[in-house]
């Protein structure tokens, strides 16, 4: 695959490339966009013959997944992450957000924290605070040098005295791209077993995993705890298919996933886009050599990314991440409060990053930087820093 073909995405609706844009106004044109979590790649082309196919077929009526989409996943999670899932388990849902969205009503009620680890995806906190619940966040600790620590005290502390009912935790972590160790979830979720707390587990970064890193699922530690485990995935990161809508609740406890299940239903959420079923399937049954390929790139980018930015940029601090194709970049020795930071980038770099205070307060002086681009767009990028 030749993943430095630059392919214009302007005139596509594309998030990334036309929102920030508009809202910069006047020189807009000239900005490179680093935002929005979505790559400027092609997705497998085993997907695209698939939808084009599909397409050509011409009839899209009502659709329900089939065998083979449950099959594909199944051996995805068993290939590519040891898991081994049981079909009854799944239950789809357009996105991981609306999923996430929808469990947050259903178990949880108005005035309820709900916990995160901070640096936090700035959706979180839409949907939790436009859920008319709270967002009580841990802050993650910072250890020069390794990135960021899990604060298992202050998590303790926030479950003894606010009582949430639910933690939302990303596993890889957006922003800061960690992957957490089975140790780690395994005191998590002996905490949460004792202050009784459920967690959804949103793993959809868990194929995007940096060379010589591991990713544990939450499912990895056993049934010991699926009791209180609802786990979200999706193919959409993985292979860019962000905009075709589909993910999958895994939800081993079988009241719970009725119960989910049922609301689903309530909303309607129960019929499913012809085209995202053909590209998720396809892309688990043949897309495993095309994703190795990509995250070679991925890796090469972050490598040549980080090299120059040790050698041209003295400011810039780089958190090393195991998983992602973000760059969680520390700005804080330019000394510029956050509004400044967001005018050099855009006016001096011509830049437009996602602003680290979108993550909460712990992202203050922070940007996070999207990796998945052509090569030559890490050149500019660098370029425009380098005037900073
Ligand atoms: C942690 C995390 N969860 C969910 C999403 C979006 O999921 P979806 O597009 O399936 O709603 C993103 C996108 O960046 C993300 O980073």
């Amino acid at each position: 695959m030749d993943f430095n073909q630059i392919i214009d995405r302007h005139h596509t609706g594309s998030v990334k490339w036309e929102l920030a844009r508009q809202h910069a106004g006047q020189d807009a044109q000239l900005l490179l966009p680093m935002w929005v979590s979505d790559f400027d790649f092609a997705c497998p082309p085993a997907v695209q013959a698939a939808l084009s196919a599909r397409a050509a077929h011409g009839v899209f009526g009502y659709t329900e997944r089939q065998p083979d989409y449950f099959a594909a996943l199944l051996n995805w999670a068993n290939t590519r992450h040891g898991l081994t899932l049981n079909k009854e388990w799944i239950c789809s849902v357009e996105g991981v957000v609306p999923g996430i969205a929808l469990l947050l009503q259903m178990l949880s009620a108005p005035g309820d924290n709900i916990v995160v680890q901070g640096p936090y995806y700035g959706t979180f906190r839409k949907i939790i605070t436009l859920n008319d619940r709270l967002l009580l966040e841990n802050p993650l600790r910072e250890v020069p040098g390794e990135g960021y620590q899990l604060d298992f005290d202050h998590l303790e502390a926030l479950f003894r005295d606010h009582r949430p009912p639910l933690m939302i935790l990303c596993n890889p972590h957006n922003p800061t791209g960690r992957c957490w160790t089975s140790q780690e979830l395994e005191r998590i979720l002996t905490l949460c077993e004792a202050y009784n707390v459920m967690v959804i587990a949103d793993e959809i970064w868990a194929d995007l995993i940096l060379p010589g890193a591991t990713f544990t699922s939450v499912l990895h530690l056993g049934e010991r705890w699926h009791s209180r485990l609802i786990v979200a995935t999706s193919a959409s990161k993985s292979f860019g298919l962000s905009s075709l809508r589909i993910s999958n609740f895994l939800i081993p406890e079988p009241g719970l996933r009725e119960r989910f299940q049922k609301r689903l239903n309530a909303h309607g959420m129960d019929a499913f886009n012809a085209m995202a079923l053909t590209a998720a399937t396809t892309a688990w049954q043949e897309g495993a050599p095309w994703l190795d390929e990509l995250l070679a790139y991925l890796a090469d980018n972050r490598a040549w990314f980080t090299a120059q930015a040790k050698a041209l940029l003295p400011w810039a601090i780089i958190t090393p991440a195991q998983a992602t194709y973000l760059l969680w970049l520390d700005c804080r020795a330019l000394g510029l409060d956050d509004a400044a930071l967001q005018e050099a980038m855009e006016k001096k770099a011509g830049v437009i990053p996602s602003m680290g205070v979108g993550f909460g307060p712990q992202g203050s002086g922070f940007v996070r930087l999207n990796l998945g681009c052509p090569r030559h767009y890490l050149e500019q990028a660098l370029e425009g820093l380098m005037r900073i």
